[in-house]
């Protein structure tokens, strides 16, 4: 065997020790493990950067109940911090330049994001040199409104309670301006490809969409999948509900579980090769690599929380998922 040989065959070995695994530890230190030009497709759903998601997310200041109200009362996206937009585009351009580096050329990077903070990501994913070729809306109508009024505020504010009384009735509808959320983008971004589409295609295997996967009434598959039926138009597309209980199972603490459809979908979207690899560096409670499992692909995921990984080990452990 020539150097050639023996340098791939050790980048493959190294691969081969990651597949079909969820690795513990940060994102950032286990990616680097990954082989270049691997992977066809990392499909995540990254921390928002939103109050506790963040990149030290712990699953006990998280998922432990007491503090769980603790984010009930102080919403996600209440604390309005201009640096929390920064810190994200700073840390998420740092994990897309590995993504980029691990991606097959052509290969596909779907990023979920928040309505508030896409443009960091979008901007962080487009500087690391992938290619923002759309925006995936998927859209629910199932959410909490987060706005708040004032009146706690007005309490305790230094004048006559007649004073208050009335300025509480002047602002009664008058709200924190948090619009309640019914969408999530996801961005659609693309490694470059080694020459044309079709010549990237025939060598890296991937890179082109496959256009049989239909949606909704039988319709070319669309930027936006919806949940609830609008209108006789909208009806067309895809219906991609808030995972149930039952898909998420009962032992699943996670709190941002995503649907196993619309990973599926968006997998069957993109990926060509029977051997593909899918990566999810925030694999969570593990609906990106159920999702690989069940197209049978291999995958990669990693979490920082030993806690998600047991769950998302259970959830792949369990082979009754017809039952979702
Ligand atoms: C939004 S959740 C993913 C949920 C997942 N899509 C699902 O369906 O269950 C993001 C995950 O990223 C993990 N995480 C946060 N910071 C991390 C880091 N620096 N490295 C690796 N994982 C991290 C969290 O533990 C969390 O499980």
């Amino acid at each position: 065997m020539n150097l050639k040989g023996k340098i791939l065959m050790k980048k493959s070995q190294k691969n081969n020790q990651l597949l079909n695994k969820i690795i513990l530890g940060d994102a950032l230190d286990i990616i680097k493990k990954i082989d270049d030009d691997s992977i066809d497709v990392a499909l995540t759903d990254p921390p928002y950067f939103l109050d506790k998601l963040d990149n030290n997310w712990q699953f006990n200041k998280v998922s432990d109940q007491r503090n769980r109200q603790v984010i009930k009362s102080l919403p996600a996206g209440m604390k309005f911090d201009r640096n929390q937009g920064i810190n994200f585009y700073n840390w998420y351009l740092k994990v897309a330049k590995e993504i980029y580096r691990v991606l097959k050329p052509g290969g596909f990077f779907f990023s979920f994001s928040s309505p508030r903070l896409y443009h960091r990501m979008a901007s962080a994913i487009d500087d690391a040199g992938l290619l923002i070729k759309d925006c995936f809306l998927w859209v629910y109508t199932q959410n909490q409104a987060k706005a708040m009024g004032l009146d706690h505020f007005i309490d305790k504010m230094e004048i006559s309670q007649k004073e208050k009384d009335k300025l509480k009735d002047k602002l009664k509808d008058w709200k924190t301006p948090q619009i309640k959320s019914v969408f999530e983008p996801i961005v659609m971004a693309q490694k470059p490809t080694d020459g044309t589409f079709l010549e990237n295609m025939i060598k890296n295997k991937v890179g082109l969409f496959n256009t049989r996967v239909k949606v909704g009434a039988n319709m070319f598959p669309s930027n936006l999948f919806i949940i609830d039926g609008i209108n006789e138009i909208m009806d067309k597309y895809f219906l991609i509900g808030k995972p149930s209980k039952n898909e998420k199972l009962y032992f699943n603490k996670h709190m941002t579980v995503k649907p196993l459809t619309l990973c599926e979908h968006l997998l069957k979207l993109s990926v060509f090769d029977n051997n593909g690899v899918v990566l999810d560096p925030f694999t969570g409670s593990g609906t990106t690599l159920l999702a690989a499992k069940n197209l049978k692909l291999n995958y990669i995921g990693i979490d920082i929380n030993k806690e998600y990984i047991d769950i998302a080990n259970e959830r792949l452990n369990m082979q009754s998922n017809k039952l979702l």
